[in-house]
């Protein structure tokens, strides 16, 4: 795909213990992708898209995020708080499961990434309750994560992912614990997400199914890129 890129990522090493989980890894991500990420376990998918979105520095190798075309930030250069900072800004998550509060409502969840970002707790809920009611949980904003069904709270996910405008959404086996026809409507809903918006999704999955809804699929085998290909719903250029 052609245009000016949105995460780009150069030669990342990254050893735990002396054993390599990436061994010079580059990528460009560009806005409107949506890359599956596949791979045998171990093969460093999770340190990858953690590398990536500035949960794990790399030993060597730089990630730079063009929020601005002409004056990228380099993700890998920043202190701690300032990698918290554009996390919260400019990344968004969804994760197998864990990242929801179970204390906490589901609009409370959505609400609450708002809240990190500065955002006045009505304004932040309103925000909320909106990007529920788009993703179809219109009046379960009062509901309890517990208190809905697996489907459901990834979708209580997306909109948290969304909700900040961030414009680089990562996924890590987002639909590893869902059965196949909840997995298509999330893997639908995410994708939504990405068509026509400035975004790109990276998803990490074992599920070839998932990967063939993706525009582009990258394989890693022992930390490299094995294979960089156009998914079956995209062509890439
Ligand atoms: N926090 C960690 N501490 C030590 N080793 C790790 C850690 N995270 C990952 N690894 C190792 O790095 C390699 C790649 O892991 P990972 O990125 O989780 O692979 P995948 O997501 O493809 O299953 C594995 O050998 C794994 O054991
Ligand atoms: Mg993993």
């Amino acid at each position: 795909m052609s245009g000016a890129p949105l995460l780009a990522a150069e030669n990342l090493v990254k050893t735990y213990n002396g054993a390599p989980a990436l061994s010079g890894v580059s990528l460009t991500v560009r806005p409107g992708e949506s890359v599956a990420v596949m791979g045998a376990s171990g093969s460093g998918k999770t340190t990858l898209l953690h590398c990536l979105a500035g949960i794990v520095q790399p030993d060597a190798g730089r990630v730079r995020l063009f929020r601005d075309a002409a004056l990228p930030v380099e993700v890998t250069a920043l202190k701690d708080d300032a990698r918290s900072a554009l996390r919260r800004r400019d990344f968004g998550f969804v994760f197998q499961q864990g990242l929801l509060i179970p204390e906490l409502t589901a609009g409370e969840n959505v609400a609450l990434a708002l809240m990190l970002g500065g955002t006045e707790r009505r304004q932040a809920e309103q925000a909320a309750a909106g990007a529920l009611a788009a993703l179809g949980l219109a009046g379960m904003e009062g509901r309890r994560i517990g208190e809905l069904s697996g489907g459901q709270a990834q979708r209580v996910a997306i909109a948290r992912a969304q909700v900040t405008g961030a414009r680089m959404l990562f996924a890590d086996e987002p639909t590893g614990a869902l059965d196949s026809s909840t997995s298509a409507e999330v893997m639908r809903l995410l994708l939504q997400t990405v068509q026509g918006s400035g975004r790109a999704l990276m998803v990490v999955t074992h599920d070839s199914e998932v990967a063939r809804w993706c525009g582009r699929v990258i394989t890693l085998a022992d930390g490299v890129v094995v294979a960089d290909t156009a998914g079956a719903s995209g062509v890439r250029r």
